[in-house]
C-alpha cells in the first residue's frame, strides 16, 4: 500500500506571477502540479493554508487563495517580509518548487449553510477570504448561503489586493461590498474612506442568522470586535484565522502551541468563544 509522507512535498511549476500592489511588496503565485494526480490528493477547502517549500531555503505557512472550485491550478498571494518570501519573489514563471498540504481545519461550511455570511478582511490576510468568496459565489454553491456582505480595507487604494475581482463583485446584486481605505488623494476613489471597524459600524450588517469571518492585522480585529458585538454577534458566531510561527505544520514539532492547542493542526480557524478559552499568545 502507498502511503502519503506528510513531509514531502508536492513539485509545482510556476504558471504565472501577479504583482498585486503597486508598493510591489506583495504578488500571486499561480501554481500548476506537476504531477495532474496531485491535483485530487491536494483536496483542500477554503480557510487552509499549506507549506510552500523552496529548495535549499526552507518552508513558509501560506494561506491558499484559490477556491476548490477552480480547477487546474492553485494561488498563493505572498508578502515579501523575509528570507523565504524574498526569494520567492525574485523566482519566474517556469520554475519549479514544492507545495506540502493541504494544512489545518477550514472555515465552517457546514455551519455557515443556511446563514448570512459577513466577510471582513484587512490588509492581505484577504487571501483565504477571496477563496471563501469565490466558494460561495460559485453557481453550484450560491444557494447554500443567505447573504454575502464584505468590508475589505487597505491603507490606500494602491495596496487593495485582487482588484479586478473587487470590481466584479461591486456588479453583482447576490453579495454586498464595502470596499475602503484609510485614506486616498484620488478623485476617482468610488468606494469608502475609513477604517474597517468604523465602516462595519457604519454598514452594520446584521447579525440575526450570520456568522462573521475576520481576518487581518492585530489591531484591525481588536477594535472591530467590539464592533460585531455591539451588533449583536456572539463570541461563537464571529470566525478568525491566526498567523503563528509554524515549522512542521501537522502537529508534531510543537512549534505552533498555544496551550494545548496546535494553531497548525487544530486551526488556524477558530471562532473567538474558542480563542477566549486559550491563554493570551497570540
Ligand atoms: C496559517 C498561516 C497563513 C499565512 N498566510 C499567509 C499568506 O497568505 N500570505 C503571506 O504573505 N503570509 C502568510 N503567512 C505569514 C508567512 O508564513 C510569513 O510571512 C513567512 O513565513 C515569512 O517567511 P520569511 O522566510 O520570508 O521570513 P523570515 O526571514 O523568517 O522573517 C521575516 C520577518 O517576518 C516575521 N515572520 C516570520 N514568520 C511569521 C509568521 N508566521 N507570522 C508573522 N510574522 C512572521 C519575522 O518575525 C520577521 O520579522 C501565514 C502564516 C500562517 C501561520
Ligand atoms: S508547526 Fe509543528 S506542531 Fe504546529
Amino acid at each position: 500500500m502507498k502511503v502519503n509522507n506528510p513531509y514531502l512535498p508536492y513539485p509545482v511549476r510556476i504558471d504565472s506571477v501577479t504583482t498585486e500592489t503597486e508598493d510591489r511588496n506583495l504578488k500571486t503565485f499561480k501554481f500548476l502540479f506537476l504531477n495532474p494526480e496531485d491535483e485530487g490528493k491536494f483536496s483542500y477547502m477554503p480557510g487552509q493554508f499549506a507549506e510552500l517549500s523552496v529548495a535549499g531555503l526552507g518552508e513558509i505557512p501560506i494561506g491558499i487563495a484559490t477556491s476548490p472550485t477552480e480547477k487546474g491550478f492553485i494561488k498563493f498571494t505572498v508578502n515579501r517580509v523575509g528570507k523565504v518570501t524574498s526569494h520567492l519573489h525574485n523566482m519566474q514563471p517556469g520554475q519549479i518548487m514544492g507545495v506540502r498540504g493541504p494544512m489545518g481545519n477550514s472555515y465552517p461550511w457546514d455551519v455557515l449553510e443556511g446563514k448570512n455570511v459577513v466577510i471582513i478582511g484587512g490588509g492581505f490576510a484577504f487571501t483565504t477570504l477571496r477563496s471563501s468568496i469565490i466558494y460561495m459565489l460559485d453557481p453550484a454553491n450560491r444557494g447554500r448561503f443567505e447573504n454575502i456582505e464584505v468590508v475589505y480595507g487597505a491603507r490606500m487604494p494602491g495596496l487593495l489586493l485582487y482588484k479586478d475581482e473587487l470590481a466584479a463583485w461591486e456588479q453583482r446584486d447576490d453579495i454586498k461590498m464595502h470596499i475602503t481605505v484609510d485614506g486616498t488623494n484620488d478623485p476617482n476613489w468610488k468606494y469608502n474612506v475609513g477604517f474597517v471597524p468604523t465602516i462595519t459600524k457604519e454598514k452594520a450588517p446584521s447579525a440575526e442568522n450570520s456568522y462573521a469571518i475576520i481576518c487581518g492585522p492585530p489591531i484591525m480585529i481588536k477594535f472591530t470586535l467590539p464592533v460585531l458585538t455591539e451588533l449583536g454577534f456572539p463570541p461563537e458566531r464571529i470566525i478568525s484565522s491566526l498567523e503563528m510561527r509554524m515549522k512542521c505544520g501537522i502537529g508534531i514539532c510543537g512549534r505552533c502551541n498555544i496551550g494545548t492547542e496546535y494553531v497548525c493542526k487544530d486551526g488556524p480557524v477558530f471562532t473567538l468563544a474558542q480563542l477566549s478559552q486559550l491563554p493570551n499568545e497570540y
